[in-house]
Parts: structure tokens; sequence; C-alpha cells
């Protein structure tokens, strides 16, 4: 195991009503702007209980933090919160109004243009944020990451700065999710445990466990999820493990690797492409052109998370990689570029701006732009 530092400060508010708590939680005498997506919470009285809950409280509201936030949004709202001199957010929303309010939090105390903290790629002198989650999947709520996009550029990279202060999460508020960002939230979870899980063997039993606990307990819930995304029950564990997926909970004393990752964010730059869309496409490649790399991990995981403990080591690993894609077409998401009518073109893009940048990406740190076309070769 490897040395570590680990803290996370957010207060995780937990259940049903909780949205009540707000008033406790938020301290009364702030200049607090309220944020939020495209307008799902009004159809789904989240933003009805937000107002009861800070009844008597003053605030602004800045609306329309897209999907995978952009830096051309987020400017107008850092303007309007500079002019109401703002000292306190909250988010309502799904991962992209957290991240989005992330950035503005930060955007707040800079003098400059935001676009520059996210070049920067940290920044941590922030105005206080809050946030109620509507959207199991990003893990945004217990985590000081955010995801920025340039749409000017089709630009899109990861940015640092604070936990948020507090997250309440309401499993009820999100029976009105469509089902495609169900599987999407699903796939999104499952892969980030992936990426902090599936590097080296033999660094931490406790990881492991609790990593392999998270991945069974998606595996488990996702096809009754798909039955009924009414019941209490399954959606407040989707909850749960989604937070826990990227909380730092499971990458204590662990090399990571988040390649994947970095590939998605590629297409979805240039293609819009969900996130966790990107992700069930790309692991699969990520997985099979590593498999020397990963095989005691790929060996440990197929048996441990899938039961596959026959025949040879190959054999095993193949099993392996057909169990997991299964699993992603399982949640209704495509997983090779072609069903998504991508192709040669856009992997020469994605390698040519890896190589741009001279990065080097994944846990053995050699996912370069060579690497990266091959990841995508092998799912296309
Ligand atoms: O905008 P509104 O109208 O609210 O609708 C949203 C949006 O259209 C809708 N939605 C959210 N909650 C709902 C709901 N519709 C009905 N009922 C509800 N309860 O869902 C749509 C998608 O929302 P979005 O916030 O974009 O989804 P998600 O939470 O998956 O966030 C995706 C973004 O997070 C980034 C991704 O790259 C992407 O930009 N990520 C952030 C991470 C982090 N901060 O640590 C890590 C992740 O790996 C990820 O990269
Ligand atoms: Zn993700």
């Amino acid at each position: 195991m490897q040395n570590f530092v680990f803290q996370n400060p957010t207060k995780l508010v937990f259940g049903k009503g909780m949205i009540s708590k707000l008033a406790e939680l938020i301290p009364a005498n702030s200049r607090l702007m309220i944020t939020f997506g495209g307008g799902s919470v009004k159809r789904n009285g989240v933003y009805d209980e937000v107002k009861a809950a800070l009844a008597g409280r003053e605030w602004i509201e800045f609306w329309g933090i897209e999907p995978n936030p952009a830096i051309e949004t987020l400017r107008k709202a850092i303007a309007l919160g500079r002019e109401h001199k703002v000292d306190f957010l909250l988010a309502v929303g799904g991962g992209s109004v957290i991240d989005g309010t992330k950035l503005i939090s930060a955007g707040l105390r800079y003098e400059g243009d935001a676009w520059d903290l996210v070049l920067k790629g940290c920044y941590t002198d922030t105005v206080p944020l809050g946030t109620v989650l509507t959207l199991p999947a990003t893990g945004s709520e217990m985590n000081s990451g955010a995801v920025i996009s340039r749409h000017e550029t089709k630009e899109k990279y990861a940015f640092y700065s604070n936990y948020p202060r507090f997250s309440i999460l309401d499993p009820e508020k999100t029976f009105t999710l469509p089902e495609h960002q169900i599987a999407c939230g699903l796939s999104d979870t499952f892969v980030h445990v992936m990426e902090q899980y599936l590097t080296t063997a033999g660094q931490s039993r406790v990881m492991d466990r609790w990593a392999e606990g998270l991945l069974q307990t998606v595996i488990e819930i996702a096809p009754k999820i798909r039955e009924n995304k009414h019941d209490y029950d399954l959606m407040a564990d989707f909850m749960l493990s989604a937070t826990m997926g990227l909380n730092g909970f499971v990458a204590m004393g662990v090399t990571q690797d988040w390649a994947t990752h970095m590939i998605g964010h590629e297409l979805t730059a240039l293609h819009g492409l969900t996130h966790g869309a990107t992700l069930a496409i790309v692991f699969n490649g990520t997985i099979r052109v590593l498999r020397e790399q990963k095989r005691a991990k790929l060996l440990q995981y197929g048996a441990r998370v899938w039961g596959i403990v026959e025949g040879t080591e190959e054999e095993r690993i193949d099993r392996t990689i057909e169990a997991t894609e299964a699993f992603f077409r399982s949640l209704g998401l495509s997983t090779r570029l072609s069903e998504e009518g991508i192709g040669e073109e856009t992997i020469a893009e994605i390698e040519r701006r890896f190589n741009e940048a001279g990065v080097a990406y994944g846990e053995a740190h050699n996912v370069t732009g060579s690497m990266a076309r091959r990841i995508l070769e092998a799912c296309r």
C-alpha cells in the first residue's frame, strides 16, 4: 500500500425529505446564489422543496447550466454572482450543475477569466458550496473535481477545487430520471470504481473488497432498477454507490488508471455523447488492449465479481471481458464506436490531441496518443 492522506469534509445528508434541512445547513445571513440546470427540478418537485426549506430567506437564481457544463455559460453565472456579491452557492441538479457551480465558486474569487483556472487544473480559493443532488453518477457531490467544457474549441478538461460543504441526497428525487440517464449513471459509477480498482494487484485488501462490494451492488441493482425505477431502496443503494465510488473511499493507498475517462471526455467534447455512454464503449477497449498489464487484477475481478473460476487464465480473462461488455449492453448502452457512427476521423483527432499535449495516462503512464488509438480501435 502506498502512503496517503485522506480527508473528505463533505457532510452527507441522506434520505427522504432531507431537503427540508437546507435552512440549518446554509448560514442565515448568506448572500446566496442557487444554480440549476434546464428545468427538471421544476417538474419533479425539487425546486418547490428547496423554496419551502428556505422560506423567509433571500437568494438569487442562475438557470441553464447544461449537461457537460460550458465555460460560455459559467462566465455569465460568475458575472451575476459578482454583481450580487454572492458568498454562498447552492447547486441543485446533477453532476453538471454541481461541476459548473464548483467553477463558479472558484471564479468568484479570481479576477481573470475562469477558463484560466480550468487550464491551470486546480484553484482552491472558493466561495463555499452546498448541493442537492438529483442524479446518481459522478460523485461530484462528495469530491473536489469538476469537468468543464468549452464549446468554441470542443475541449473538455478536469478541474479541481474544494469539496462541497454538504450534499443532500434524497433518492425519491431520482424517480423522474429518464432511462438513458439512469443507464449512464450506472455505467459511470461502475467505471469510476474500475478506474481505481482494475490496476495493479495486491496493493490493498481493504480497497479491493470495498471496490468489489460496490461493483457487485451495481451489478445486482441494475436489472432491478430497469424494471422499477421507483423503488426507494434500490435508488438509495444506487445513489450511495455512486457517491462512494468517487469520494476517495476506494482510492486509499492504491494506484489509479483514469485513461478510459480521459478518452471518454474527448468523445463527449467531439461528439456530445453523454459521459456514461462514452465509458461503456471505451472501457471495453481499455481492458482488451491492456489485458497483459492488468492480468492479475482481471483474474481477481472475474473470480470475485463475476464468479469466473473455471478454465485457463486466458479463457477466464476472455470471459471476464465478455461479461463486462455484456453488462454495459444490459444497461441498454452501445459498446462499440460504430454504433454511434464514430470512426477513423475521431480516432485520429484524439491521437493527435493526446500527442500534442504529451500525455501518458493510466497506472503505468503508458496511455499516450498511440495507445489511445489502439484502445479506440479495439472498441470500433
Ligand atoms: O438540466 P436538467 O433539466 O436538470 O436535466 C438534467 C440533464 O438534462 C437531467 N436530470 C438530472 N436530474 C434529473 C434529471 N431529469 C429528471 N429527473 C432528475 N432527477 O439529466 C440530464 C443530465 O444531467 P447531468 O448533470 O449532465 O448528468 P451527470 O450527473 O451524469 O453529470 C455529467 C457531467 O459530470 C461530469 C461529466 O463529464 C459530465 O460533464 N463528471 C464529473 C465528475 C466529477 N465531478 O467528479 C466525474 C465524472 O467522471 C464525470 O466526468
Ligand atoms: Zn465518470
